[in-house]
C-alpha cells in the first residue's frame, strides 16, 4: 500500500480501534434485541465492512442479513438529497426488527430518507446504527441508536468509503490528502 499511503494525509482510525469499536456496538445491540429476530442492512457499497464485521460479531441467534443499494452522490462528492434506489431489499418488513447499518453519516440526507422509507414499509421498529459520524456536516439531524465514532468535518476513507470508488479496501480510516482531489 505505499502508493496509497501517498494519498493519505493522517490516518484516524487503526483497524483496532474499529474492532474494539464493533464489539463494545456489538454487545450494546445485542442487549437491546435479546431474544428478538433482527434484520439488518447494509447500505451498498459503503457498509459492507461494518456489516461483515459487525455481523459476525453479533451473537444473535436468528439474524438475518439483507441490503439494500441507494444512491445520493451521483458524481459528486456534495449529497444532493435526492435519494435513488438503485437495489432494493428482498425482505418483507411487515412486522420485522430492522437495524440499518451504515458506515457514515454525513448529511443525514441519505439514511432520514432510508429511515423513513423502511418505516413506511410496515416494520415494527427501524433503528440505525453508523459507524462514523460527522457532527459538522449535518443538514438534517438523524436519531441513531448506535455510533461508533464521531470525526471531524474532512473528506475520509478506507474501510468501506469511497474516493472516485478507490480506497474501500483499506482496512482502516484516514483523511485524504488534498492533492488527491484538489
Ligand atoms: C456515502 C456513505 C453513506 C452516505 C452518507 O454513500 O456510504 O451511505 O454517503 O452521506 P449523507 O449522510 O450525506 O447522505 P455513497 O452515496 O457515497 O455511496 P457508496 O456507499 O456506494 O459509496
Ligand atoms: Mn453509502
Ligand atoms: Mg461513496
Amino acid at each position: 500500500f505505499s502508493d496509497v499511503e501517498n494519498d493519505l494525509a493522517e490516518v484516524l482510525l487503526t483497524e483496532s480501534d474499529i474492532h474494539e469499536k464493533i464489539a463494545e456496538l456489538a454487545r450494546a445491540i445485542e442487549a437491546d434485541y435479546d431474544g428478538e429476530k433482527l434484520l439488518v442492512v447494509g447500505v451498498l457499497r459503503g457498509a459492507v465492512m461494518v456489516m461483515a464485521d459487525l455481523a459476525r460479531e453479533l451473537k444473535l441467534p436468528g439474524l438475518e442479513m439483507d441490503w439494500m443499494a441507494v444512491s445520493s452522490y451521483g458524481a459528486g462528492t456534495q449529497s444532493s438529497g435526492v435519494v435513488r434506489i438503485l437495489k432494493d431489499l428482498d425482505s418483507d418488513l411487515e412486522g420485522r426488527k430492522v437495524l440499518i447499518v451504515e458506515d457514515i453519516i454525513d448529511s443525514g440526507l441519505t439514511l432520514s430518507w432510508l429511515r423513513a422509507n423502511l418505516e413506511s414499509r410496515g416494520a415494527a421498529s427501524v433503528e440505525i446504527c453508523a459507524l462514523l459520524r460527522k457532527p459538522d456536516a449535518a443538514k438534517v439531524e438523524v436519531d441513531v441508536r448506535y455510533v461508533g465514532f464521531d470525526i471531524p468535518n474532512k473528506f475520509v476513507v478506507g474501510y468501506g468509503l469511497d474516493f472516485a470508488e478507490k480506497y474501500r479496501n483499506l482496512r482502516g480510516v484516514a483523511v485524504l490528502a488534498p492533492h488527491v482531489y484538489s
